[in-house]
């Protein structure tokens, strides 16, 4: 049976860091206030020239070069992202071109914070039933561009980035010591969108909008519905919580994280925790802490990795991956 194994990863940060002390001298907030609350220290902030596309081509190149792969061997580009540069052409295209990809199919996927959860996902369906050989899967957002930075409840909690993994097509033996996406579970619901949306759009308003949200609703959907697809993810591959190494959540906030993992019996030790340094990257945090995880040396090839993130919509996912 064919695996998607995961041959390489990297990120990309833009250069501006920006910590509480400084957001509170221009909003009506305090460093003790957002630590608290969410655990965010400091986010990067990208400036005009750091686009979602560049920062999402840094973080694919990163990859590639990890894997020691070039151009010619990619044959898919996903991209997730609710903050593309365009309406179109898609961001993944223009990853595409920046990495001198010119052969495969390329497009974005749009399940904000759940993106790279999809994008893993749908890009596993390529791969496993031989309808691409190697993906390259990006998470990559410039959520400030679309910030109310008046709204101290929503614009201390997000920062921009990028991450990228290199998935391969490998003959597995069908059992869960394989390397690769051993299994994963996607949700939606739309009934939930005034709960997380952006007021405007193109088509509709002739704006970019800005994001809006119920910070408690989502909060209590957050911890109550995300344990639902890592349990069904577990089951699907007769694994337990016992069995993982790392859980590697959406980075929105420390509370939802921990309450997340305590529901499910997984030791903090196990947790990978970036909100601190990153703020909420949407489809881009997972990514960006699978790399931070991967190079300071806890993730190792073998090892079992879940992923999960919640999103807009409401959007949400899980997958068990071996490293
Ligand atoms: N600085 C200082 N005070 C603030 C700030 C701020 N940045 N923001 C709000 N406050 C005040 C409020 O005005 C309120 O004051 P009041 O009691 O005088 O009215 C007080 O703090 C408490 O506000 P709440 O909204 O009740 O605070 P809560 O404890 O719910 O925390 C938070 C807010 C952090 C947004 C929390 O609800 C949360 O984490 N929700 C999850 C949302 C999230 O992570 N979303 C990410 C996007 S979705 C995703 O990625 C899954």
């Amino acid at each position: 049976a064919l695996r998607s194994v995961i041959v390489g990863c990297g990120s990309a940060l833009p250069a501006r860091a920006v910590t509480n002390d400084e957001l509170a001298t221009r909003v009506d907030t305090s460093d003790d206030w957002i630590v608290q609350r969410t655990g965010i220290r400091q986010r990067h902030l990208a400036d005009e020239s750091e686009s979602t596309s560049v920062l999402g081509t840094r973080a694919a190149r990163a990859a590639l070069d990890e894997a020691g792969l070039g151009p010619e061997d990619i044959d898919l580009v996903i991209c997730a992202t609710s903050t593309p540069d365009h309406t179109f052409p898609s961001t993944a295209t223009q990853i595409q071109a920046g990495l001198g990809i010119h052969q495969g199919a390329a497009f974005d996927l749009q399940a904000v914070c759940a993106g790279f959860v999809y994008a893993v996902t749908t890009a596993d369906k390529f791969l496993t039933t031989g309808a691409a050989k190697r993906a390259l899967v990006v998470g990559a957002e410039t959520f400030s561009r679309i910030l109310d930075w008046e709204d101290r409840t929503t614009c201390v909690l997000f920062g921009d980035g990028a991450g990228a993994i290199v998935l391969e097509a490998r003959e597995g033996a069908g059992t869960n010591a394989d390397r690769g996406v051993l299994s994963a579970s996607l949700r939606s619901d739309g009934r939930h969108r005034s709960k997380l949306y952006v007021d405007g759009g193109p088509g509709t308003t002739g704006t970019t909008g800005r994001l809006r949200m119920e910070g408690r609703e989502v909060f209590r959907f957050a911890v109550g519905s995300v344990t639902d697809v890592i349990e069904d993810a577990f089951r699907r591959a007769g694994l337990g919580a016992g069995e993982l190494d790392w859980f590697v959540p959406h980075q929105a906030n420390r509370r939802i994280i921990e309450a997340s993992a305590d529901k499910l019996g997984i030791a903090r030790e196990k947790v990978v925790l970036t909100v601190d340094r990153h703020g909420n990257t949407s489809a881009a945090s997972i990514p960006l802490a699978l790399d931070v995880a991967r190079k300071d040396g806890r993730i190792r090839e073998g090892d079992l990795v879940m992923i999960e993130a919640i999103g807009g919509g409401f959007t949400w996912g899980a997958a068990l991956i071996r490293w």
